[in-house]
């Protein structure tokens, strides 16, 4: 830990921390580490739109032609700033299960998206569709992911008390054209989860 990060959390270690403030329960344990103000005035504010699945192309996601036992890298919450949304904490791997997982029912439940911020290490995870894999996949220390529900079942991230083996997650809208919105969410460890934390499974 530097000198700084070390000045700012008052000497605790980072996960000492985190678990500190993820115990008192608010989405703001990661002010310190996160520019939540940048791009939420108040992050506990109800007064968050809906807004659309934007897929990597610029289109907006629809259950209607979302290929089955599939993933792509969504941006969440967007800023409009090149720089802020490439920041990692807003990165999610917005998945359509595979058939066996209900990927081909015609509503959200097909859907996930699960911050790709792994819960060990904070390095990038994904989902890989692949036969005998259709996990989520850590490339630092193989910590893998239930695509169904966010848990890590293998790996360091599993090995962590709960909530930090549990992925954050968004939940979903769909309209009546099939086209999927991201509903606002609530950042805290009983709801969509803390981004780089973790998640109560209810
Ligand atoms: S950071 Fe993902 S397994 Fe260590």
């Amino acid at each position: 830990m530097s000198a700084q990060e070390d000045q700012k959390t008052g000497g605790l270690s980072r996960r000492d921390f985190l678990k500190l403030m993820g115990a008192a329960g608010t989405g703001l344990a990661f002010a310190p580490f996160v520019p939540w103000g940048n791009f939420m005035p108040n992050p506990s504010s109800a007064a968050l739109e809906k807004v659309p699945v934007e897929l990597p192309d610029g289109s907006h996601a629809n259950i209607n032609n979302y290929p089955i036992n599939h993933a792509e890298v969504i941006t969440y919450p967007k800023t409009g700033d090149r720089v802020l949304d490439e920041e990692a904490f807003r990165k999610w791997q917005f998945i359509r299960l595979p058939e066996e997982l209900g990927g081909d029912r015609q509503d959200v439940t097909a859907f996930r998206a699960y911050s790709m911020v792994c819960l060990h290490l904070w390095c990038l995870w994904k989902y890989w569709p692949n036969e005998g894999r259709k996990r989520g996949e850590c490339p630092c220390h193989g910590s893998m992911y239930d695509p169904l529900t966010g848990i890590a079942f293998i790996g360091p991230a599993s090995l962590q008390a709960p909530p930090a083996n549990v992925l954050p997650q968004l939940s979903f809208e769909a309209d009546t054209d099939g086209a999927l919105w991201i509903a606002p969410p609530v950042w805290g460890v009983n709801q969509n989860g803390v981004v780089g934390f973790g998640r109560y499974i209810k």
